[in-house]
C-alpha cells in the first residue's frame, strides 16, 4: 500500500482512473493530483491542483505544493498527446511539420522529464518509491514494423530514452527506487478513439482495466526493473 501518492494529468482518461483506483482501494493514502485542465468528477480526500505542462515554473511550484520533506512513494505521469486541435500522427513523412513536432514532444517528452527533475527530490530517500510515466508501446525503435506516427512514435522513444537516463542518474543514490515507463495497453479515451476501431474488443480496455493491471504490475517491480518500460502484462518493452 502507498501512503503518498502524486499522479500528474488527472483530468485525462487513465489518469483520472488512477486517482479512482486509490481514493477507492488505497483510502489511507493522501492523494495529490494535478492536472492542466479542472477535473470534472473530484473524489474526496483527493488534494487537486492545477499544473500548467508547458510553463517549468508551475511543475517546479507544484512540487513545493506538496508537504515538505522526502514522503512521496509513487508517482504517475499519466499525460501525452497523439492527436489534438491541428495535430494528427503522420502517415507520411510528408506530413512532418515543425510546429506539431515541437508541440508533440513538449508535451510527451520535455514535460515528464521536467516532472522527473522537479518531482524525483520528493520521493522516499531509503524505502521503495515508484516513479512511472505512460510510455507506449509504439515508441519502441527495434518493435517498429509498420512506420507512421512519426513524432508520436519519436516522442515515447525520446521518453524511454530520458527514463533510462533519469534512472541510472537518480537511482545511483537512491537504492530502493523504481523509474519505469508503462504501456497501458490499447485503452478506450479520447486519445485513441481515432484509431481504435480496428482493435479487437479484447484487446481494447476500459482505463480502469488497464489501471488495474498497471497498478499490479507496479507492485511487481523492484530496482532492478528500474530504466526500462514495462506493458499492462507486466512484459518488458525492448527499446
Ligand atoms: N489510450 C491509449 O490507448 C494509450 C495507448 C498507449 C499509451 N497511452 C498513453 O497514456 C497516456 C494517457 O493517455 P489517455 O488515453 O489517458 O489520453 P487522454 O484521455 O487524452 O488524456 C491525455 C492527458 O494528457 C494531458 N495533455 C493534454 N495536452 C497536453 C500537453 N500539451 N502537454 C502535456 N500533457 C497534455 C491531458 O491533460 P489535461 O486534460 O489536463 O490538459 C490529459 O491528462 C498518454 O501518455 C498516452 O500516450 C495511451
Amino acid at each position: 500500500m502507498y501512503k503518498n501518492i502524486v499522479i500528474i494529468g488527472a483530468s485525462g482518461t487513465i489518469g483520472a482512473a488512477f486517482v479512482k483506483y486509490f481514493a477507492i482501494n488505497n483510502a489511507s493514502a493522501q492523494v495529490f493530483a494535478f492536472s492542466q485542465s479542472e477535473v470534472v468528477n473530484k473524489h474526496d480526500g483527493v488534494a487537486y491542483h492545477h499544473m500548467q505542462y508547458d510553463d517549468e515554473k508551475s511543475i517546479s511550484e507544484s512540487a513545493s505544493k506538496l508537504p515538505a520533506g522526502n514522503i512521496i512513494d509513487l508517482v504517475i505521469v499519466a499525460t501525452g498527446v497523439l492527436h489534438d486541435g491541428n495535430v494528427k500522427p503522420e502517415k507520411s513523412m510528408r506530413e512532418l511539420n515543425y510546429n506539431n513536432m515541437q508541440h508533440v514532444f513538449a508535451a510527451n517528452t520535455f514535460f515528464p522529464a521536467l516532472v522527473a527533475k522537479h518531482f524525483l527530490p520528493k520521493l522516499l530517500i531509503n524505502d521503495r518509491a515508484v516513479f512511472a510515466c505512460l510510455s507506449a508501446r509504439v515508441g519502441s525503435i527495434s518493435d517498429d514494423h509498420l512506420g507512421g506516427w512519426f513524432t508520436y512514435r519519436a516522442s515515447k522513444a525520446a521518453l524511454n530514452m530520458f527514463i533510462k537516463n533519469i534512472a541510472i542518474e537518480f537511482c545511483r543514490f537512491h537504492k530502493k527506487a523504481i523509474v519505469v515507463g508503462l504501456h497501458p495497453g490499447t485503452v478506450i479515451s479520447g486519445l485513441s478513439q481515432p484509431y481504435s476501431t480496428r482493435i479487437a474488443p479484447e484487446k481494447l480496455f476500459t482505463a480502469d482495466k488497464s489501471v488495474a493491471f498497471l497498478v499490479d504490475v507496479m507492485a511487481s517491480l523492484s530496482p532492478d526493473n528500474s530504466g526500462n518500460c514495462y506493458a499492462w502484462d507486466g512484459k518488458e518493452i525492448p527499446f
